[in-house]
C-alpha cells in the first residue's frame, strides 16, 4: 500500500512533463532572446527532488526565462554530462543540486563560459569558482532532530541507572549537508550523553569531525537499502541485547527504511523506537498520522525554489540579490554553510520547521501535497 502511495505521488509529479530520461525542458528550443536557465537536480530515489525540479522551472517561467531541468540519478558523471549540455545550450545560469564534488570541473567550465552558479540545497565542496548558494538552515534541521529526540523520551526526567538508548545514522558522507544535519542534532544529545542518561548503542561519533566513526554510521547516496541493512545488522548485534528507545535518522527516506528494519525484530512489532526524519513526505507523513515515525522536518522546497530563481534573475540582471524570508548565513553565526573548502560563498538559508503528530497540517496547509494526498492527511 506504501508503495502505491509512492509510485501515485511519482506519476502524479511527472505528469505532463517531458520525461525522457530524467530531461524536463519549458519547450523545445528558447524563443529568440530568451535567456536559459538550466537546473542540475541530483537524484529522484529521495522524492523531494522531482517537486525541487518541477517548482524550479514553473519559477523560472513565470519569470520569463526558458528553463529546462535533469535528474541525474545519483550518478555523477550523468550530472556532469547534463550540466555540460546545458552550457552547450547557451545557459546563463545554472542552479545545481549536486551529487559530490566530481561536479568542480564543470563548475569551473561554467565559470570560464562566464555562467553564472547558484549551489541548490547542497554546497558544491572543492570549488572556487561560484560565488552563491541557496539553502535551508541545515544545522537548525538537525537541531529540531536532537531537540525532538530529547522531547519524547522525555531525557530530562531520565537517570543514568536507566538510562535511554539511541542508535545513530547519518546521510551521505558525500553530501555537506549530513555533518551538519548530524552536528545540529548532537548539539542538542550531548548533553545527555554526557549525563549518562542517554546510551549511544553502535558506533558513536559526538560529532562529524570523529571522520572514522561518521563514515561508519553514514548512508552513502541516502540509499534506503543501505540504511535498512545497517539497521538489520545493528539489531542483532550491538543492539541484540538493549531496546533501543530511539533512533536518530536523517531523512525520511531513511526513516522509513529503519522502521521497516525493527518492525521485521519482535521486539518491535508493537512498539517503535522514536525515530526521526526530514523532508516531510507524503509516505512519512502516513507514518507520523499513524504513529509510527515521530517527527519530519518540513522545508518548504516551492519557496527554496522560488527564492533560488529571484537569485538567479537579481545575478543576471546585475543587481543586488534580495531574497525575501533567507537570512544570509554569516549574520547568524552560520559562515561555515557557505565554504566550500576553496572559499566561502554567500550562503542564503530558509526555515526549516519541525512536524509531529500534532502539527500535521502545517505542510499541508502551505500546498505542499496534492489534494489527494491532502485529503488523506486532513
Ligand atoms: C537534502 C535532504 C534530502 C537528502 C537526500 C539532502 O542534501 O537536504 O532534503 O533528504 O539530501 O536527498
Amino acid at each position: 500500500m506504501k508503495k502505491l502511495f509512492a509510485v501515485s505521488l511519482m506519476i502524479l509529479l511527472v505528469a505532463g512533463m517531458v520525461f525522457a530520461g530524467g530531461n524536463r525542458a519549458s519547450g523545445t528550443t528558447p524563443t529568440p532572446g530568451q535567456t536559459m536557465i538550466g537546473m542540475a537536480m541530483p537524484e529522484t530515489h529521495v522524492l523531494r527532488w522531482l517537486k525541487d525540479g518541477a517548482s524550479l522551472v514553473e519559477e523560472a517561467q513565470k519569470r520569463g526565462y526558458f528553463a529546462a531541468v535533469n535528474w541525474a540519478n545519483a550518478d555523477q558523471p550523468t550530472q556532469n554530462q547534463q550540466i555540460q549540455s546545458f552550457l552547450t545550450q547557451g545557459a546563463k545560469a545554472l542552479i545545481v543540486g549536486c551529487i559530490n564534488d566530481g561536479v568542480a570541473p564543470v563548475i569551473a567550465e561554467a565559470r570560464r563560459d562566464g555562467v553564472a552558479v547558484i549551489a541548490y540545497d547542497r554546497i558544491i565542496s572543492n570549488s572556487a569558482d561560484y560565488d552563491y548558494y541557496i539553502t535551508f538552515n541545515n544545522f537548525k534541521v538537525g537541531e529540531l532532530q536532537g531537540q525532538a529526540i530529547v522531547d519524547a523520551l522525555n531525557l530530562n526526567a531520565a537517570t543514568a541507572t536507566a538510562p535511554k538508548r539511541i542508535a545513530l545514522f547519518a546521510g551521505s558522507p558525500t553530501d555537506g549537508n549530513a555533518f551538519f544535519f548530524f552536528d545540529g542534532a548532537m548539539s542538542k544529545l550531548s548533553p545527555y550523553i554526557d549525563r549518562g542518561v542517554l546510551q549511544i548503542v553502535g558506533p558513536a561519533p559526538r560529532a562529524s569531525s570523529d571522520t572514522a566513526n561518521f563514515l561508519r554510521i553514514s548512508t552513502e547516496n541516502w540509499s534506503a537499502s543501505i540504511a535498512k541493512t545497517r539497521m538489520e545488522n545493528l539489531l542483532i548485534s550491538d543492539a541484540r541485547d538493549v531496546t533501543l528507545d530511539a533512533v536518530l535518522a536523517p531523512n525520511d527516506t531513511l526513516a522509513r527504511a529503519i522502521i521497516e528494519a525493527c518492525r521485521a525484530d519482535a521486539k518491535y512489532r508493537t512498539s517503535l523506537p522514536v525515530v526521526t526524519g526530514q523532508d516531510a513526505e507524503f509516505e512519512s507523513m502516513m507514518s507520523i498520522k499513524n504513529g509510527e515515525q515521530y517527527m519530519t522536518v518540513f522545508k518548504d522546497t516551492a519557496k527554496l525554489a522560488e527564492a533560488a530563481v529571484i537569485l538567479a534573475d537579481a545575478i543576471l540582471k546585475g543587481q543586488t540579490p534580495n531574497i525575501p524570508g533567507a537570512v544570509i548565513a554569516s549574520s547568524i553565526g552560520l559562515e561555515s554553510i557557505g565554504n566550500t573548502g576553496r572559499k566561502t560563498v554567500t550562503a542564503y538559508l530558509l526555515d526549516p520547521i519541525l512536524v509531529t503528530r500534532s502539527n500535521l497540517l502545517v505542510p499541508v496547509n502551505a500546498g505542499f501535497y496534492n489534494d489527494t494526498e491532502s485529503a488523506q492527511l486532513r
